[in-house]
């Protein structure tokens, strides 16, 4: 072949644990319900910046830390990002990789989250706990969308390598890695009941 795919970029989309999960998402489901009922300052946040919805995000962002059920999920999902580094290869130089961050996000009908990235760290994802049929999923867009200058848009039936855009649907028990300087947003909940995930965040030292 004459042409080959370079700069490549990876998204990582797996189920947690191969068994166990609704009981586990009975659990967190409930957990952030009682997260939201007591974080008074992310309630505060979360209407200002996360209109009609809950996120502890810059309240509650480390809660591997104060809760049994998130470490739980914290180990499990490191197993994932490790795996994700690895196929990424990555040199973490004898390192060790760990989750900084670790928050809940609870979006009833109409909450949506725009476009953004997660600074301060180098893998990123979401961990889905509840997601009513027809919820939105994560969308990614092309990291170079803003050197496309004058180049013509691409066909609708462009190969997946070659899109703009592509969302992964929010999928209970599923969960998605990706490098974190990767924009992404999730639309509007179109439907009448609540999604809930668990976003965080690794590093490395
Ligand atoms: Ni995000």
């Amino acid at each position: 072949m004459p042409i080959r795919a370079w700069f490549s970029t990876f998204i990582y989309s797996e189920p947690l644990q191969p068994a166990g999960l609704a009981r586990l998402n009975e659990d967190l489901a409930e957990e952030c319900h009682r997260i939201r009922d007591y974080d008074s300052a992310g309630r505060r946040w979360s209407a200002k910046n996360y209109l009609g919805g809950f996120t502890s995000y810059a309240s509650m962002a480390q809660l591997h830390r104060s809760s049994s059920t998130f470490a739980t999920l914290e180990k499990r999902i490191t197993t994932h990002v490790r795996r994700f580094a690895r196929r990424l290869d990555l040199d973490l130089r004898g390192r060790q990789i760990f989750m900084t961050d670790c928050w809940v996000n609870i979006m009833p009908e109409r909450a949506a989250h725009s476009l953004h990235l997660h600074p301060l760290s180098f893998i990123s994802g979401t961990y889905y706990v509840r997601t009513p049929p027809g919820c939105s999923g994560l969308k990614f867009e092309d990291p170079r969308l803003d050197r496309f200058m004058a180049a013509p848009p691409r066909r609708t039936a462009a190969s997946p390598a070659n899109r703009q855009f592509v969302v992964y649907p929010a999928e209970a028990g599923k969960v998605i890695l990706f490098e974190s300087w990767l924009r992404h947003e999730v639309a509007a909940n179109p439907t009448a009941h609540e999604r809930i995930s668990v976003s965080f965040n690794y590093s490395w030292s």
